[in-house]
């Protein structure tokens, strides 16, 4: 079965891109599952750019306009993860339609195990396509209030969309200094009535791996970001996530 995972948030700037990135890659060379990660913030797209994919003759633009069938505009990682990216022209915004995401992905379904898409912040057009094209909701959140509400108001604005086949899986709490300023994971648990799967620390390294348009994952697969990516995946695929230092001892014991 094909799941369509939407990652979103309230507020711009809190990962969502990093973390499709780093979650593709992971499920895809960690996981073996078939995967593939979409672009769906068409205004402002940087998952290409993430990945390290700069020249893209079709995109999502070109899918959406009906020019394409959604297999040109799949580019493949070495990680394995398939992308689908959006256009950086401006002159491709126009004539596509957006409201027709869900259909065009079901080419895809029963194809591939993981549809992951990045969508726009906010709560506007670009966000809410992505949230009615998926079936599961993936939230990032910094551990800041402004971030947390924001959350809130994306649930509130799902509920009232009535989607009652979308659930929410959970948050991806990222950035975390553990600063005393910070909200504790409880708190934000309580407050947005979510899970947190997996908590993603501040690291420099995460910015070096933007520069060098790699994901942290595959540059640094030791780093503690990329662990705890590691653990994200292991979360969304219900397994339980052996660190690399617990498997030697595994293996070791057999
Ligand atoms: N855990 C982290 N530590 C340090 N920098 C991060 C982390 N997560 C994301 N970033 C950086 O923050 C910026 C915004 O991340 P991005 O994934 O583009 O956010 P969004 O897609 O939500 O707008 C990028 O420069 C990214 O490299
Ligand atoms: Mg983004």
């Amino acid at each position: 079965m094909t799941r369509i995972i939407g990652v979103v948030s309230g507020k711009g700037g809190v990962g969502k891109t990093t973390v499709v990135a780093n979650l593709g890659a992971v499920l895809a060379s960690e996981f073996n599952r078939n995967t593939v990660i979409v672009d769906c913030n068409v205004t402002t797209s940087h998952l290409g750019i993430h990945m390290g994919l700069l020249y893209t003759p079709v995109t999502l633009n070109h899918v959406l306009k009906g020019d394409h069938h959604i297999y040109d505009a799949l580019y493949e990682h070495e990680s394995k993860v398939r992308i689908i990216p959006a256009s950086l022209a401006v002159k491709d915004l126009s004539g596509m339609d957006l409201t027709k995401l869900r259909s065009y992905l079901q080419d895809l379904f029963g194809k591939v195990d993981f549809v992951l898409l990045d969508s726009a912040p906010g709560l506007g057009r670009e966000a809410l396509a992505t949230i009615h094209a998926s079936d599961e909701v993936l939230f990032v959140t910094t551990p800041y209030l402004t971030s947390a509400m924001d959350i809130l108001r994306c649930k509130e604005v799902i509920n009232e969309l009535d989607l009652k086949e979308l659930s929410p899986l959970g948050l991806v709490l990222n950035m975390v200094e553990n600063k005393k300023h910070e909200l504790k994971s409880t708190d934000i648990e309580k407050l947005t009535e979510l899970p947190i799967l997996a908590t993603i620390p501040s690291d420099r390294k995460i910015l070096q791996s933007l520069a060098l348009k790699t994901p942290i994952v595959m540059l640094r697969p030791h780093a503690k970001p990329s662990i705890a990516f590691k653990k994200l995946g292991a979360a969304i695929l219900k397994e339980k996530y052996n660190s690399p230092r617990f498997s030697r001892l595994i293996r070791w014991l057999r």
